[in-house]
């Protein structure tokens, strides 16, 4: 028996990485601290980190650090054009990138603590999910936490997800971040390890944001 050329040609194969995967890497070779990842996440990451995103209503997404848009499209698909994503991302290059390849999309060139003069510019009010793909750099140890920040941007019944490399799980940051994360809210939720992701990766959960000053 034959097999048909087309069988055999390497379009028919899934690739092995996922796509932006040039782009990720120049920026990272410019920035590694911020970009923080050669490779974008995988979509079965992007599935976990997005869940809490509901499949009714109106909700106002935001989405931290999308870099080349591993997230955007699963919380765009989810979405169906409902409720208001909004995409918040420090690269100029990575969010002009994002821009183009989602036309729809309200995306902003800005840093993430800028996110409740984001919200209040465009009369949100408070957000319903936040989706962080933020760096633990972006979580320096002075001055007020960015946890607490994101959490008095976001209403009782929200919900926020950050991703981490379960190899660096027990790294200083990344306990400071989740000692942080327990100040501001009141449930934390560590999730299963993503071993489809490379290097694989695990998603932190926070939902019912403390009142400020209160933690
Ligand atoms: C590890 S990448 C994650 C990208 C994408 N979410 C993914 O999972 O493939 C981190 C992203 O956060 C962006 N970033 C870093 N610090 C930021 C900040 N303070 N505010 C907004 N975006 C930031 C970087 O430019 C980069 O796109």
């Amino acid at each position: 028996m034959t097999s048909t050329p087309a069988a055999r040609t390497p379009a028919a194969r899934p690739s092995p990485v996922p796509a932006g995967s040039g782009v990720f890497l120049r920026e990272f070779v410019r920035d590694p601290l911020r970009t923080a990842s050669c490779l974008p996440s995988s979509h079965a990451l992007a599935v976990a980190a997005t869940a809490p995103v509901p499949e009714t209503g109106d909700p106002v997404v935001v989405e931290l650090g999308p870099g080349t848009g591993a997230f955007t499209d699963v919380i765009a698909r989810r979405l169906g054009g409902r409720g208001h994503h909004l995409a918040v991302e420090l690269n100029p290059r990575l969010a002009a990138l994002l821009h183009r390849s989602h036309p729809g999309l309200d995306v902003a060139v800005a840093d993430a603590t800028d996110l409740p003069a984001l919200l209040a510019a465009r009369g949100l009010g408070a957000a319903d999910v936040v989706v962080s793909g933020l760096p633990w750099a972006a979580y320096p140890p002075g001055g007020t936490p960015l946890t607490a920040v994101i959490a008095g941007a976001m209403g009782p019944g929200s919900a926020f997800t950050q991703f981490g490399y379960a190899c660096t799980r027990w790294t200083v940051p990344a306990r400071r971040l989740r000692a942080r994360l327990g100040e501001a809210f009141e449930e934390v939720v560590v999730g299963r390890t993503v071993l489809a992701n490379v290097p694989p990766a695990f998603v932190l959960t926070a939902r019912r944001p403390r009142p400020r000053g209160r933690g």
